[in-house]
C-alpha cells in the first residue's frame, strides 16, 4: 500500500484527482467501457472539485466513463437531496457533463432492498472491472458502509448502520440523527477488492485512529479498512492530521520525497 502523507487537504485533493485521471484516461484511450467507482461524503469533495476545475480550465473529459457508487441509503425516496445518487450528481457528475444514465447506484428506494442489492452487484460485475475506486473511511474504520464486523469477503448487500455512523452523518440531515436512515445498500468488502486500483482519501484528526488501524493494524473485520492490506494497488492519501497516528509516517514521507517519476500512482 502506498501511503501518501501531504500537508493539507487541498494537496490530498490534487493527488486523488491525479490518481483518478492517471487510471481513467489510459483506460479510455484503450476504448471499451471504463468503470469509475465513486464515494460520497466529505472526504473526496476537494478531489471532485479539482476534477471539475480541470474539466473547466484544462479540457479534462471523462466522457465514456460509467460511474458506479459505493453505497446508498435505504428508504430515501428517489431524488431525495441526501440520497447518494443525488449527491454525486450535484457534487460531480452533472458538472462533468456525464449523462445521469451513466451514473449508477444501488436502488435504495426499491420495494425489495435485498433484491436491489443483488441486482446492483450483478450490474457492477457485468460492467466492470472498476478501473479506479475512490474511497473514504469512517471514523470507526468502515469502508463503503461495511461497518466493523463486516465479512472481509462480503458482496453487495443490505447493512445496518452503527449509531456512530448515523451520528457522524447527521450533519448532512440538518443535525437530526433520527433523519439518518438505519439501513443502507453497500458494496461488500470483497466487491470493493475487485477494483483494479483503490484510492482512499482521509483528512482531519478524526480519521487518524481509523487510518492507523487500517494501514498498520492487524487484518481484521473489526477495522474493515484493514482489508486494503490484501489489495495489490492501493493509494492511501492522507493529510498530516489524518496521518498523525501512523508509526511509519517518516518512512512514508521519505518514500514520497524519493519517488521515481516513472512510478506514477
Ligand atoms: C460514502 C462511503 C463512506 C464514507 C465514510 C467517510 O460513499 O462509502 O464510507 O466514505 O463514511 O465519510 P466522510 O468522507 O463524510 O467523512
Amino acid at each position: 500500500m502506498e501511503v501518501v502523507l501531504l500537508p493539507t487537504p487541498e494537496d490530498c485533493g490534487r493527488v486523488v484527482a491525479d490518481a483518478v485521471v492517471g487510471s481513467v484516461l489510459p483506460a479510455l484511450a484503450r476504448s471499451g467501457p471504463v468503470v469509475l467507482g465513486l464515494a460520497t461524503g466529505s472526504s473526496p469533495l476537494l478531489a471532485y472539485q479539482e476534477l471539475l476545475r480541470r474539466h473547466r480550465d484544462e479540457g479534462l473529459s471523462l466522457t465514456g466513463v460509467q460511474a458506479f457508487l459505493l453505497d446508498e441509503y435505504v428508504g430515501l425516496p428517489a431524488g431525495h437531496p441526501e440520497s447518494y445518487r443525488e449527491v454525486i450528481r450535484r457534487e460531480l457528475t452533472d458538472a462533468l457533463g456525464l449523462d445521469p444514465a451513466v451514473v449508477h447506484g444501488p436502488d435504495g428506494a426499491a420495494a425489495d432492498p435485498l433484491q436491489a442489492a443483488r441486482d446492483y452487484e450483478a450490474q457492477l460485475l457485468a460492467a466492470g472491472p472498476v478501473v479506479v475506486q475512490v474511497l473514504g473511511i469512517g471514523s470507526n474504520g468502515h469502508v463503503g458502509f461495511n461497518e466493523p464486523g463486516s465479512s472481509l469477503a462480503s458482496r453487495t448487500r443490505v447493512k445496518t448502520l452503527t449509531e456512530q455512523t448515523r451520528t457522524d452523518n447527521a450533519r448532512f440531515f440538518g443535525g437530526d440523527v433520527d433523519a439518518v436512515p438505519r439501513h443502507v445498500i453497500t458494496q461488500g468488502l470483497g466487491t470493493i477488492l475487485g477494483a483494479q486500483h483503490l484510492v482512499l482519501v482521509a483528512t482531519g484528526e478524526g480519521k487518524a485512529e481509523a487510518v492507523a488501524a487500517a494501514v498498520e493494524g492487524p487484518l481484521t473485520a473489526s477495522c474493515p479498512g484493514s482489508v486494503l492490506q490484501l489489495h495489490p494497488h492501493v493509494t492511501l492519501v492522507v493529510d498530516e492530521a489524518a496521518g498523525s497516528r501512523l508509526v511509519r509516517a517518516d518512512h512514508h514521507r521519505y518514500v514520497l520525497a524519493h519517488k521515481l517519476a516513472s512510478q506514477g500512482w
